[in-house]
């Protein structure tokens, strides 16, 4: 298949832009490099340096090149930066993301896979299903939903999965890409930075109702998320459907739990302190993800934690001597 990936300089589109082409397919790239890399661009693949609101470009890119699939990752993604700059968000993930979408219908593109978030359900303590109230907390996540909504209504004119992940961690097996280790904010990123560099790693509360105190969350290995997309794909290419499913494991891990670990395989005891919650946090997110499971047959490959903190560990480290 010839396919579109916006955000492919990004940690997960780069990711699934290997896969695609380790299983032979073509792959066209469209990325600002606000916060990708141009490193995680492979070099069998095609890159347009584009902003996904430029409809001119994305509209010549379109008819130049005979798209088949459109996998669209492109996005801001610091829930705590969307709460400073909510506009920001509306703007870049929304209104942006929605010009994109227009410009692909207007020139008969008909086959999409949306990159969506688990934050836009509300907080529950219980594993959640497709069905879950739908709550979003930060404008980030609100942005993500808004265009779910706008996809939603072009239900007829297009085929289309919306893919909720839950927390995206790890590297893939063979370091060629992996998160920007200077622009990112998430937790592996911080205990990486700790492990490595020994900064005292700082717990956003633990006073949480959870186990331990401190939030839970679903992590999914980006090399099986890699894997539901091409499987996806292939399922898309060959049928009709509009659906949205969860990605996620099922089970989930505190804070806490993934600071010991990462002290297990950095041999050195990270310190770390108790600072204040983060503003909004989600306490307990974890993905039902039966949905998915049955739909693609699916037999999760990564669902390992230490594979998770090994693979972090090593690109952090490979990414701070470039
Ligand atoms: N990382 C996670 O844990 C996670 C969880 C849930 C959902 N998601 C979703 O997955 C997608 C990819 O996330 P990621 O972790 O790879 O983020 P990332 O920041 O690594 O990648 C996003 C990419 O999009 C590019 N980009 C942003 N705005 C653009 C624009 N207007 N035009 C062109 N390119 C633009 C950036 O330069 C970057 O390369 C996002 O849509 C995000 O909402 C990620």
């Amino acid at each position: 298949m010839r396919a579109l990936i916006t955000g492919g300089a990004g940690y997960i589109g780069s990711t699934v832009s290997n896969l695609l082409l380790d299983n032979g397919h073509q792959v066209y790239i469209i990325d600002n490099l606000s916060t990708g890399l141009k490193k995680n661009i492979p070099s069998k693949a095609t890159f347009y340096k584009t902003d996904i609101g430029d409809k001119k470009k994305i509209k010549e890119i379109l008819t130049k090149k005979n798209i088949d699939i459109v996998f669209h990752f492109a996005a801001f993604i610091d829930n705590a930066e969307s709460l400073r700059y909510p506009r920001k968000y509306f703007r870049n993930n929304f209104k942006k993301g929605k010009i994109f979408f227009e410009t692909c219908i207007e020139n008969k593109l008909k086959k999409f896979i949306y990159s969506s978030t688990a934050a836009v359900y509300a907080n529950s303590e219980k594993k959640i299903s497709e069905k879950g109230l739908l709550k979003p907390v930060s404008p980030y996540s609100a942005s993500k939903l808004k265009l779910e909504k706008f996809l939603n209504k072009k239900k007829n004119k297009l085929d289309c999965v919306i893919l909720r992940y839950f927390n995206v961690a790890g590297v893939e097996k063979k370091l060629r890409c992996g998160f920007n280790i200077r622009k990112g904010k998430n937790l592996i990123l911080k205990l990486c930075s700790a492990s490595v560099k020994k900064k005292t790693f700082v717990i956003n509360g633990q006073n949480y109702n959870t186990r331990d105190g401190t939030t839970i969350r679903d992590y999914i290995h980006v090399e099986d998320l890699a894997k539901i997309h091409i499987l996806t794909a292939n399922l898309l290419m060959k049928k009709k459907i509009f659906q949205t499913f969860n990605c996620g494991y099922g089970y989930g891990y505190s804070i806490k739990q993934i600071l010991e670990k990462f002290t297990f395989y950095s041999k050195n005891r990270i310190k770390f302190k108790v600072g204040k919650r983060r503003p909004k946090d989600i306490v307990i997110s974890i993905a039902n993800s039966n949905k998915l499971k049955k739909f693609l047959r699916l037999q999760f490959k990564h669902n390992n934690l230490s594979h998770v903190v090994k693979s972090s560990l090593k690109w952090y480290k490979k990414m701070s001597n470039c």
